[in-house]
C-alpha cells in the first residue's frame, strides 16, 4: 500500500485565554489518530490557519496565467501542500458563517480555477478530484455547547457545510459525502478529547478511507 497523505486544515481562529489546543485542532489530530489505526503509512499534516496571516482575494485576475497568488507567498504554501495530498480534510467552526481566513483560502482557489475553466469549460485544475471532506462544529463558547441539546446541527450543515460545499464544487475538489442527508459533510458535538469525540467523526474517517482503498479491514 502506497503512502497515503493526509492533510487537515483547521479553520479556527481562537486565541481565547485559556484554550490551549483549539476544538477544531483537536477534531484533526482524532481524524489522523482514526486515520492511523487504519492505514499502515500515513504522512499526516495539521496546517493551523489560526497561526497564518492571510490575505483576501483581490479579484486582480493574475493568477490566470500564474495559477498562484501573486500577493499572498503564505496561501501559495497551502495551496501547494493541498494539491501534493490524497486527502483533505477542512475542520470549521460556526462563526458568521465561516471563518474568514479559511473564506480567504477557498476565494483564491476558486479564482485560480473558475476564470481558466471559464476560458475552458473542460480545464481540470491542479487539484481536480481530491477527496476531501468536510467536518463542522460550533458552541457559542470557547469548547463548550451553545445550548443544552446541542443546537441544531442541520442549522449548522446549511451556514457552514453546505457554503464551503458549494466552493469545493467550483475548485473541483471532490467532497465525500457522509449519507444521504449529510452529503456536504458532518456537524458534530463539541465534546473535548477528554469527554470523548462524537463517533461520526471516526466513522467518516472510515468511510473517507474506505472510498481511497475499498475494503480496506
Ligand atoms: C466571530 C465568531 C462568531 C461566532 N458565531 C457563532 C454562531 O453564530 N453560532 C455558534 O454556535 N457559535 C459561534 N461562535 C463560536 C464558535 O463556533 C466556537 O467558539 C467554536 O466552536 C470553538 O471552536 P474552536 O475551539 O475550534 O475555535 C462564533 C465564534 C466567533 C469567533
Amino acid at each position: 500500500m502506497n503512502l497515503l497523505r493526509i492533510l487537515c486544515i483547521s479553520a479556527s481562529n481562537n486565541f481565547r485565554p485559556g484554550v490551549k489546543e483549539t476544538y477544531s485542532y483537536q477534531i484533526c489530530k482524532t481524524v489522523l489518530d482514526e486515520a492511523d489505526k487504519h492505514v499502515t503509512e500515513i504522512e499526516g499534516e495539521i496546517i493551523e490557519l489560526k497561526n497564518l496571516t492571510l490575505s483576501p482575494c483581490r479579484d486582480c485576475m493574475k493568477c490566470l496565467d500564474s495559477r498562484r497568488c501573486v500577493t499572498d507567498d503564505t496561501f501559495n504554501q497551502i495551496y501547494e501542500k493541498i494539491i501534493a495530498c490524497d486527502i483533505l480534510f477542512i475542520v470549521s467552526p460556526h462563526y458568521a458563517p465561516v471563518p474568514a481566513k479559511l473564506c480567504m483560502l477557498l476565494e483564491k482557489m476558486e479564482e485560480i480555477t473558475f476564470y481558466r475553466w471559464e476560458k475552458d469549460t473542460s480545464y481540470q485544475s491542479e487539484v481536480y478530484g481530491i477527496k476531501t471532506a468536510v467536518i463542522s462544529h460550533g458552541g457559542g463558547s470557547g469548547n463548550e455547547f451553545a445550548q443544552a441539546d446541542g443546537i441544531s446541527q442541520t442549522d449548522y450543515k446549511k451556514v457552514v457545510n453546505d457554503p464551503i460545499a458549494n466552493a469545493l464544487d467550483t475548485i473541483q475538489l471532490k467532497l465525500i459525502p457522509y449519507d444521504d442527508e449529510w452529503n456536504t459533510g458532518i456537524v458534530v458535538k463539541p465534546e473535548t478529547a477528554e469527554q470523548g469525540f462524537d463517533k461520526k467523526i471516526g466513522q467518516y474517517v472510515r468511510q473517507v478511507l474506505s472510498i481511497e482503498y475499498g475494503d480496506y479491514r
